[in-house]
């Protein structure tokens, strides 16, 4: 019989805000891992154009990129986020574009998660008028339930519920990036609500 799997809860900070843990650090990295070698496969040969939207698809643009062999580049992309809300406001707007061109390189666009499908349907519509050799996507999450554009992800880590999830690159008004892992921020609304107010 398999264990069940420890559910860590962490107190509430002084603003009211719980992360309980979704996806271990460990876990992210094996499917990492994984990840890149699936891409190598599809690319044997190719030198590999890595972009990553800032700022939430950084670590796993760092830690996919140092797990594919072979030749790798990569650049940054900026878009506009959801500030200090919890649900996107479906508006997209480059905020900072790339440094290099993409013209005739295998370019793979690394976001952290995949939610409504607004910014990488942007990203993609962007990044095709530049002909790229080949154009792929890879995320870490995909919460399949929030999807209004019809985007897919060629290279998927976790497909997870509907929640809001905050940690290895993702943000609740800019707090919680830094987390190893991922988990799902929840608000304890008196708290949050004096918090805001302050
Ligand atoms: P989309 O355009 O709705 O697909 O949203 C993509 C962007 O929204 C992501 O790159 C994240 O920056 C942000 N986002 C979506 N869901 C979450 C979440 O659960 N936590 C933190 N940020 C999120
Ligand atoms: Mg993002």
């Amino acid at each position: 019989m398999p264990k069940p799997r420890k559910i860590r809860r962490r107190a509430a900070n002084r603003r009211g805000e719980r992360v309980k843990i979704l996806i271990s650090g460990r876990r992210i990295q094996r499917r990492i891992q994984a990840l890149a070698k699936q891409i190598r496969r599809d690319f044997p040969d190719e030198p590999l154009h890595l972009v990553s939207v800032l700022k939430g698809g950084v670590f796993f643009l760092t830690d996919l990129a140092r797990s594919i062999a072979g030749e790798v580049s990569f650049d940054f992309i900026a878009v506009s986020s959801y500030g200090k809300a919890t649900r996107s406001s479906g508006q997209v707007r480059l905020t900072r574009d790339l440094d290099s061109s993409i013209e005739g390189k295998t370019v793979i666009l690394v976001e952290d998660i995949l939610d409504t499908g607004m910014t990488l349907q942007y990203l993609l519509k962007l990044f095709q008028q530049r002909k790229p050799k080949h154009l792929r996507v890879a995320v870490l999450l995909d919460k399949p339930e929030r999807r209004v554009a019809p985007v897919r992800a060629d290279y998927l880590g976790f497909s997870i519920p509907n929640e809001f999830v905050v940690g290895y690159g993702l943000d609740y008004a800019e707090r919680y990036r830094n987390l190893p892992y991922v988990g799902v921020l929840s608000l304890d609304s008196k708290l949050a609500k004096k918090a805001a107010e302050k």
